[in-house]
């Protein structure tokens, strides 16, 4: 396990720049930590780098899901942006049909064309227990935490 401390924005953009070379074509992205640690902050960071435009991102805790198309990271890259906030419990998990996402990692290509790779980032990971997460995809997982060191707020964030 990995572990980094950030003290500003710009240390967590510097982190999201990293993090996107480690990223692979059949990505997950597992997110977790508590209400306002920067997590929808770092998945804009992300975004950013993969150039989807700024106007398009918004924090999905009340649609559940969002859908990004990126030409950066691979040739054709859908990044599926999920928050489980509002997630009660792992039955509405099963209801919303969104472990479809899981089964068919790149859609079938069109004629001529290459096929599209996912990159599925995951806010509020921890909503729901380990195994649902599809063994078979490149999976790095990041917990963030807030601690204080003598007045001073400072981010935790652990890679694994
Ligand atoms: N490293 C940082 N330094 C300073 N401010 C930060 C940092 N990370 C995030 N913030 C700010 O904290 C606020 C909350 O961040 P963000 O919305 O990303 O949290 P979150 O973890 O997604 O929270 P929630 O679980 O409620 O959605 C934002 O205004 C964001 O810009
Ligand atoms: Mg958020």
């Amino acid at each position: 396990m990995e572990e980094r401390l950030i003290y500003n924005l710009v240390d967590l953009e510097q982190f999201a720049k990293a993090l996107l070379a480690k990223l692979n074509s059949k990505q997950l992205l597992l997110i977790s930590g508590p209400l306002g640690v920067g997590k929808t902050q770092l998945v804009q960071f992300l975004l950013n780098e993969l150039n989807v435009p700024k106007n398009q991102i918004s924090s999905p805790t009340f649609s559940l899901h969002h859908t990004y198309d990126s030409k950066q990271l691979h040739k054709d890259t859908t990044i599926h942006h999920l928050d489980l906030y509002r997630l009660l419990n792992e039955e509405e998990f099963e209801s919303t049909g969104l472990w479809d996402l899981f089964l068919e990692p790149t859609s079938t290509p069109v004629k001529g064309e290459s096929p599209r790779e996912s990159l599925i980032i995951i806010e509020w990971a921890e909503k729901l227990p380990t195994h649902f997460w599809p063994k078979n995809w490149n999976q790095i997982k990041i917990i963030m935490s807030f601690f204080n060191d003598s007045g001073t707020e400072i981010r935790k964030l652990q890679i694994e």
